[in-house]
């Protein structure tokens, strides 16, 4: 175990999964399959944050689950795991709570860009990150496969490691975000100065995992471009540049290729085909979760046999958190 990389990475149970959470993280886990055993953490904790309907928290977090087998991940190859059925990671954010600086959570730019959202802004939005740190840091971590909006706290999550393994010995291995390259940022394909997000975003801007064939063809038909007529990636081109991003992904071809072969078409074509190929890259996906989602008994064995796993992996990590920082039990 210790000779293979040690994969981590978690993904937030709420609103529907989009075409941004696809191409800039879901894509990743699988493809990380080949360099080693990713964990992927359903991370219900984090998502209890902000205002939420319990139901629908329920409901989502056995339909992310679906979703991310359905995208390939194996349950042989991988451990797909519910973040709330392993209490050592509420456990091990209270002990690097300690090593965290109010100066360093404060100034974590997702915190102020959700907080400006909330009318409550709870604690447990403000110390988020520290959460996130006790995820990555159980699994002796050393890769992260992230969206770019994530890098921060990743880069949090390495210095409260330093500062827990200088303060009390050697304990964390530093973790390495690593990001797509395509697509670690896509764009809301109305306002493409803006991230695509089910909380901040347009809602015809938003391209759903699960929107049905006609939907996502209208979405990227009237996705918004510019005046020009080039299909070519530039800072002043943020619309086209997304679909290039997108086309790229779907069609598993360099950006260069995709505005080669369109040079000289115009964006009404370059649009419809952008829409057929992400109908053919999200149709399996769509029909191995719906097949999933008819099998609730099955779905919830293998998130069982995903915690099992967790909390084996991460049981010696905690153990000597606490142990290290003389609080061990008894
Ligand atoms: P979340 O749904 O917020 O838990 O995000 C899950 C993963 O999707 C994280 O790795 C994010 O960085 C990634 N992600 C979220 N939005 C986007 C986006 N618009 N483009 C690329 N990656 C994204
Ligand atoms: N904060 C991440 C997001 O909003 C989700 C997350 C929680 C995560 N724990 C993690 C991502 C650990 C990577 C590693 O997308």
């Amino acid at each position: 175990m210790s000779t293979t990389i040690r994969i981590f990475s978690g993904i937030q149970p709420t609103g529907v999964k989009h075409l941004g959470n696809y191409i800039g993280a879901i894509r990743q886990y699988v493809a990380s399959q080949d360099d080693g055993h990713p964990f992927i953490c359903i991370v219900d904790l984090h998502s209890i944050t902000v205002a939420h309907d319990p139901a629908e928290l329920r409901e989502s977090t056995l339909s992310v689950a679906a979703l991310l087998f359905a995208a390939g991940l194996d349950p042989e190859r991988s451990t797909v795991f519910v973040q709330s059925h392993v209490s050592a990671h509420p456990e091990a954010a209270w002990l690097l709570g300690s090593v965290t600086s109010f100066g360093e959570l404060r100034r974590m730019t997702q915190f102020k860009e959700k907080a400006d959202q909330q009318e409550f802004v709870s604690a447990g939005l403000f110390t988020y990150p520290v959460l996130q740190a006790a995820d990555i840091l159980l699994y002796q971590t050393d890769v992260v496969p992230i969206g770019e909006d994530q890098r921060q706290h990743v880069e949090l999550t390495r210095d409260v490691a330093e500062r827990f393994n200088a303060r009390y010995g050697e304990t964390f291995r530093l973790p390495r975000a690593v990001f797509p390259e395509v697509g670690a940022r896509i764009m809301d394909l109305q306002e493409p100065e803006r991230k695509m997000s089910t909380t901040g975003g347009t809602a015809q801007g938003t391209l759903l995992v699960l929107d049905p064939p006609e939907a996502i063809r209208k979405k990227l038909r009237s996705a918004v471009t510019d005046s020009g007529r080039d299909i070519v990636r530039s800072p002043d081109k943020a619309g086209i540049t997304n679909l290039i991003e997108i086309m790229s992904v779907a069609t598993d071809k360099e950006p260069e290729a995709i505005e080669s072969r369109y040079d000289g078409e115009g964006y009404g074509t370059f649009k419809q085909e952008v829409g057929e190929a992400v109908v053919s890259l999200l149709e399996p996906v769509q029909r191995r979760y719906e097949e999933l989602r008819s099998d609730e008994a099955e779905l919830r064995r293998l998130i069982a046999l995903g915690a099992e796993n967790a909390r084996a992996a991460s049981a010696p990590t905690l153990e000597a958190m606490y142990e290290r920082m003389g609080v061990a039990k008894p």
